[in-house]
Parts: structure tokens; sequence; C-alpha cells
């Protein structure tokens, strides 16, 4: 089957590699040159993915009977309402689907709106004067959110970018006036103090399959430290769990999310793709940060990579509405570390070559998964985003932590990564931190 990948980053490796596992035939359309793509595709095209037109006259050219959408630029765009207007069905939403990530108000609204558990409270607003007004009453600490898109850069954090009323008037104010996020209209809700992590589900717009837990890693330096970036690496268990998740909390999660594709389907927007929730274990229980409408990168890399089912059967399958609710993983530990360039969070130092010895990576038994680099002449440059995605998979997370360490030392020039990812100390500090979070839930 021709299948066409939009997207040309690790997340969307990680989905090249899992569909040509089963014998798709793959043609992309990426706007840097990813090797590991280009090599596990028929054909690629360089392109910006989010000029949807181009995108679905080069699919149509090349005879492509399926499409699967990477990053949310594209789905925005609506690019599944377009190519399915052309007779290629798409495993992402469409573009009114695709709102419970591109509008941060629509996410919240519909939560409310249904009464869902995890729902945080939130107001939008458009002036600075109700802003003034809204926290004077508030009195607690807040976040705010512009409400489209911002790579992962537009929120501020109260006790953290924020300092007080004074920062987030300031900010407010910012994004107002350069309609950071596409609007001159953000979110305001309270703030959460937790543990987080990612749920990632299959969806055909009524059944939810729910994978394995992962935690994503956002700032930039060991321990937590630095500024909120992309991501830069993640683990997962063996048993679908993390080691401060409980089974009861992962059920709630899913719970949610079911709620959540219930109440899209009885407003007329049933969501179809991956669904993907970022959630906080918080002192009064589990709380829904946001949702994206598509894999997580880095979390696609520690989900795929252990996919026991047919990943193009479950394409096929998100497409004609006939979605299995269970779907099978192996039962493997999964560290992911992102080698990214100097810079990376702040100002990335783009251009610069990466040496990486690929024979000597797969030797260790770890994946490897480009992300956005740029190949020319057999060697690879950095671009500002993330440059690498490092896997171990074993049977625990110690094991799958040791095989990712080996494979970095196959990895050298102007990059960093964050050792500490899956490390039993910073696995003890999540396990103590959330042990007291839980503590004076009762206290
Ligand atoms: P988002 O772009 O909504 O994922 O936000 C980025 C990050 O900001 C999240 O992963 C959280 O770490 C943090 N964040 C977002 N909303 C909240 C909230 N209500 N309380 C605390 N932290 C938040
Ligand atoms: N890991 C964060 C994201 O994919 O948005």
């Amino acid at each position: 089957m021709k299948v066409l990948n939009v997207g040309g980053g690790a997340r969307e490796h990680s989905i090249v590699e899992a569909l040509k596992k089963s014998g798709a035939e793959i043609y992309t359309v990426m706007k840097n040159k990813n090797p590991g793509i280009a090599d596990a595709s028929v054909e690629h095209v360089l392109m910006d993915e989010c000029e949807t037109e181009n995108v679905a006259e080069w699919a149509i050219s090349k005879g492509v009977e399926l499409a699967i959408i990477g990053p949310e630029g594209p789905l925005g765009e609506g690019i599944v309402d377009l190519l399915e207007s052309k007779g290629i069905p798409c495993v992402g939403p469409s573009k009114a689907a695709a709102q419970i990530e591109i509008d941060k108000e629509y996410a919240r609204d519909l939560m409310k709106r249904h009464n869902i558990p995890g729902y945080v409270e939130h107001r939008a607003f458009d002036n600075l004067e109700d802003i003034k007004q809204f926290l004077e009453q508030f009195g607690r600490d807040v976040v705010v959110k512009p409400i489209g898109l911002t790579g992962g850069k537009g929120v501020k954090i109260m006790g953290e970018q924020l300092q007080n009323y004074d920062d987030v008037l300031a900010y407010c104010g910012e994004i107002l006036e350069s309609k950071i996020g596409g609007q001159s209209r953000l979110i305001i809700e309270e703030r959460c103090i937790g543990e987080e992590f990612t749920l990632q589900a299959f969806c055909d717009g009524k059944t939810l399959a729910p994978m394995p837990a992962v935690q994503d890693h956002k700032r930039a330096y060991e321990g937590d430290e630095g500024p909120n970036t992309g991501g830069m690496g993640s683990y997962s268990e063996s048993d679908w769990l993390l080691p401060f998740l409980t089974e009861e909390e992962y059920k709630q999660a899913v719970d949610i999310m079911k709620q959540t594709i219930e109440a899209m389907a009885e407003e007329g927007t049933p969501y179809k793709g991956v669904l993907y929730g970022q959630f906080m274990i918080t002192a009064e229980g589990l709380k829904l940060i946001e949702y994206n409408a598509r894999f997580g990168d880095p979390e696609s890399m520690n989900v795929l990579p252990t996919l026991q089912d047919d990943f193009l059967t479950i394409c096929r399958q998100i497409v004609d509405g006939n979605l299995s609710a269970a779907i099978s993983f192996d039962r493997k530990a999964t560290v992911c570390k992102y080698v990214v360039p100097v810079g990376y969070g702040v100002e990335s130092l783009v251009g610069e070559k990466i040496h990486l010895d690929e024979g000597a990576i797969r030797n260790t038994g770890a994946e490897l998964f480009y992300a956005s680099v740029n190949e020319e002449g057999g060697q690879i440059y950095t671009t500002s985003s993330r440059s690498l995605g490092i896997v171990g998979v074993a049977n625990t997370l110690t094991e799958a932590e040791s095989i990712s360490e080996e494979a970095l030392r196959h990895i050298s020039g102007k990059a960093f990564m964050r050792h500490d990812i899956g490390k039993p100390e910073s696995i003890q500090r999540k396990i103590a931190r959330m042990e007291e979070i839980r503590g004076s839930r009762s206290a």
C-alpha cells in the first residue's frame, strides 16, 4: 500500500519505521532532508508541509492511498480535509477536530461543557482590563496561554517564568499586542502542581485504544532546569505505568480521553488519528494539561518501537472506523534521549556538523531516529530544532537507560543531551516528589 508521510522529524522517522515494518511503500513530504526518512521512503520531496495544496498535488501524482500526518502545523491548515476531499483517507483529525490542540480555548470549553473530569479552571480574555479584574478576585497562581500554536514556547507559569501578577499582566499585554499564537486572545488558567505524564491513544472517531504512558522532559538541562523545549527525552515502563503513576490514575486518564472523544463525536466533530493527552497528577487529583492532535515527539519513539500489532492495519482501522480497543505492545521499558544543537532552548547553533557512527550505535541495540537535521554530501548538519533521538529498549528501565547511554558515546559534535533522563536518581526524585504531593492531599 502506498502511504504518504507528512513530516521530517524523529517522530515521523519512528512512524515511517513502523510503516516500513508493515510493508508500506512510503512517500514523504518534509521540509528538511531527514536521512532516515529519505532512506525508508520510496520517494521524498522537500517542501513546506503547511503548503497543503502542494502536498496534496504531489501525493495525488504519486497515487498514495493513505496518509499519516506527523506535525500539528499541517493539521491546523486543514490538510486532512483537503486530502480526504481528493480521496486520500488520513490518519489525523479534520481541521475542526484538530482544534483540540490548535485552539486551547476550544479544548477547555469542551471539557467544561461536558463536565469531563480533569478540567482546569480557565477563562479567555482579549483585553487587559478584564484580566486585571479577574486577577484581583482569583488570588491564586496562574498560567498564561496564547490560544493558538506557539511551538511549545507560549505558555508561561507563575512561579517559573512569571513572578507576580505584574509579570502576568506584562506577558498578557505582549500576547494581545503581538498576537502570539496568531490571535489577540489568550487563556488564563489555574496553575497546577505535580508530576506530568503523556498518554497517547489511537482513535477512529468512536473507539479509543490507549498506549503505554510516557514521561517527557521539557526542560533543557539536567535536573529539570533551564528553558522549556519541545522535549529532551522520555521513558516508559514495561507495565504501561510509570514509577509514580498508579493503575487507577492511568485508568482515569484513559477515561478522560474517552469522554473527550465521545463529547467530540456528539458535537459533530469526531476525532480520528492519534490523540495525545498531557496529564498532571496533583494534590487535587488528575488534571488534563493539554491535548495534542498527533503523536508526541519524543513520545512516539517510546511506543512505536514496542508496538506488537501491525501499524498499517491499525492505520487502516482508524480510517475505516473499525479500530480494536486493545492494541498490544511488547512488555519492554524504553528510554529516549534527544541529541540537540548547542544553544537549543535559547538559540540553537544551526548548520553544525554532527558526527555519528550509525553502525556502532545500532550494535549497542539502540534505535536511532533522525530528527530535524539536514543531510548534505553524506554529512549531518544541525537545524534550529532537535537533531537525533536515541532509544534504548529492554526489559527494565535501568537496562534501557544503559543502552541509550552506550549509543550516545558514538555521537559527537556541537550538540548536547540530558544524561539524567531515565537514571535511577532522577526517577527516585520524581517518586519522592509525587509522594510529597500525595501526602499533602490527605493532610
Ligand atoms: P502546554 O503547551 O499547554 O503543554 O504547556 C506547556 C507546559 O506548561 C506543560 O507541559 C506544563 O508543564 C505547563 N503547564 C501548562 N498548563 C499548566 C497548568 N495549568 N498548570 C501548571 N503547568 C502548566
Ligand atoms: N512532547 C511534547 C509534544 O509532542 O508536544
